[in-house]
């Protein structure tokens, strides 16, 4: 493996839901000069742009990210660029183009430079014939084209690993709940959604049924487990690499709504089903997580009544 050109840290597709959380705890941990966030669009008066560099990148410019990680000295690649399931069903040719080609950009630029890389993967791997629980382990026959593009991306970082050393490492996000950014057009969007109708109009239209029960995860708990695989010593990732289970809490939509009733008074949910409920049926009610809490010892710390708790609080506070 190439010596790579310095020890800065590139963050792709940086201002989505979990960049927007992710560059903040890299630069809280390794100096905001050493975190360049960058993506394909720009957000007027985003934190992100404010706090450290950012730079305007599409992950399907190879040139420009070999360019990029050659002059800003990049050692470590976060590759959070992609398009998330429910647009991925709408625009499925630009979800493989993305997903999968973004991901063979940054793996071969890492190839070429000798880079570590985080590359994320999803639930959305599993398909209807995995068990409710979806074990590590377990056939992956998704329905969806972005869990195809997932499993693809799972199965490439894998393979950079055993062909060239590029030391590629993925988690299984389950959907997740954050109040800092809106999430990016996926299935899961609605527990996020949620919160905001909840406060703003007393009211939300669910976009799934009220028996939907999914596999979540608190932003808190998957940017601590993000780092924690990062910064696990390599003999300590398995086979698991490319993407591991990782379970945070599992309810149902309508355990959601109860949950935010007892804390906002005269809060009301209905259930509007759309194409996006047979996204959700797909894919399993939680994970097995044990080979993560056995590689590198994860562990999750928040549940529903914590997690409903804290976005409750987070967002009034902001308002
Ligand atoms: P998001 O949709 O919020 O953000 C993705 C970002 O990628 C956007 O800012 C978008 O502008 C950018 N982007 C799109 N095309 C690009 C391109 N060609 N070049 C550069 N940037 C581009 O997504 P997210 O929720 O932050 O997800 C990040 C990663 O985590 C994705 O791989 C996603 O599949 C995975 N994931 C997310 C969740 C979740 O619940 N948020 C769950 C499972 C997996
Ligand atoms: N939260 C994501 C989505 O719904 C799962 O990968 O698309």
């Amino acid at each position: 493996m190439a010596e790579p050109p310095g020890d800065r840290i590139l963050v792709t597709g940086a201002l989505g839901q979990i960049g927007t959380d992710l560059v903040g705890a890299l630069r809280d941990r390794h100096g905001s000069d050493s975190v360049i966030a960058s993506d394909v669009r720009e957000v007027p008066r985003h934190p992100l742009l404010e706090d450290g560099p950012f730079r305007l990148l599409s992950v399907l410019d190879g040139d420009g990210m070999d360019s990029m990680v050659r002059e800003e000295e990049v050692g470590e690649i976060y590759h959070l660029a992609a398009i998330l399931s429910a647009t991925g069903e709408k625009k499925p040719e630009l979800c493989q183009r993305v997903n999968v080609g973004g991901t063979i950009t940054v793996l071969e630029t890492a190839k070429e430079h000798g880079l570590r890389v985080f590359s994320p993967s999803s639930i959305a791997v599993f398909g209807p014939d995995a068990p409710r629980t979806a074990p590590q382990v377990t056939p992956l026959n998704p329905t969806t084209t972005y869990g195809m593009t997932k499993v693809t991306g799972e199965m490439m970082a894998l393979n950079y690993w055993k062909q060239y050393g590029v030391d590629a490492r993925g988690i299984r996000y389950p959907g997740l709940i954050s109040w800092k950014s809106p999430p990016g057009g996926g299935t899961t969007d609605y527990a996020v959604e949620i919160f905001h109708a909840a406060l703003n109009e007393r009211h939300y239209d669910c976009f799934v049924g009220p028996d939907t029960r999914l596999p979540m995860m608190y932003i808190d708990d998957a940017i601590r487990g993000t780092i924690e695989l990062m910064e696990a010593p390599t003999e300590s990732i398995g086979p698991s690499r490319g993407g591991y289970n990782l379970s945070g809490m599992s309810f149902t939509a309508g355990d959601l709504a109860n949950a935010i009733s007892e804390r906002v008074d005269g809060f009301t949910c209905e259930f509007k089903p759309d194409e996006r409920q047979q996204y959700a049926d797909s894919w399993p009610d939680d994970v097995d997580d044990s080979t993560a809490r056995e590689d590198w010892g994860w562990k999750a710390e928040y549940d529903l009544g914590r997690m409903v708790n804290e976005m409750l609080d987070r967002l009034n506070d902001q308002s």
